[in-house]
């Protein structure tokens, strides 16, 4: 997709804050900073519409972005924070639930893993989730530029089989810096629209 026009519509922490749009929308999902917010800024062109940092816990909201008044690209906080109070976890866990489960909008959820090393348990478990409420899954392997080319084979190999992938199963090595992988990122997505 040419993208020109995007604009944050809502920064929501409850249902009812939900566009009321019936644009298909597509979720970036994964632990604190793999670089949802980055892959969001590539797909849509931009350096830093959606705020990115290096300390993890940035996003705290589902952000809705609005592309071309065609579709929406849901930036989730992310998960596996740490340093999160038990509390604020538990509100997370329940915002995402409910958005991720009932969403009749939602197309499919983009779960970020990161490229360097083997996807955490935190990571298994999102993806059996999805699976389970039955959600059209790509998974992207971020941070590829920070490991040499001639080791993105294995890298993958280790990602495919500690999330128990078969080889049908969507994975794009991306890099933010690079850009590596967004041109496949953007198919994945428009199958789905
Ligand atoms: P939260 O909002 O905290 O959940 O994090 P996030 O997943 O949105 O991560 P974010 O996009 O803010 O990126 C976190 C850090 O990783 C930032 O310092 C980014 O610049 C860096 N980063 C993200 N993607 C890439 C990438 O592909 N390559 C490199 N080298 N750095 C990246
Ligand atoms: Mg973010």
């Amino acid at each position: 997709m040419d993208v020109h026009n995007v604009d944050l519509t809502i920064s929501a922490v409850e249902e009812k804050q939900y566009p009321k749009t019936n644009y298909p929308e597509i979720a970036l999902v994964g632990r604190s900073n793999v670089g949802k917010s980055s892959l969001t800024n590539t797909l849509i062109n931009r350096k830093s519409l959606a705020h990115t940092s290096g300390q993890p816990g940035k996003t705290q909201t589902l952000n809705f972005y609005n592309v071309e008044d065609q579709l929406f690209f849901v930036d989730v906080p992310g998960y596996g924070y740490a340093k999160a109070s038990k509390a604020s976890r538990e509100k997370w866990g329940k915002m995402i639930e409910t958005y991720l489960s009932q969403r009749e909008q939602l197309r499919g959820v983009i779960t970020l893993v990161d490229g360097r090393h083997a996807p955490s348990d935190d990571d298994i478990s999102m993806r059996e989730w999805l699976k389970y409420y039955e959600i059209d899954i790509l998974t992207v392997a971020t941070k590829m530029d920070k490991i040499v080319p001639g080791k993105w084979n294995k890298q993958e190999s280790l990602i495919r089989k500690t999330l128990s992938m078969s080889q049908d199963d969507a994975l794009v090595l991306f890099s933010s810096v690079s850009k590596k992988g967004k041109d496949q990122v953007w198919d994945w997505i428009e199958g789905r629209l």
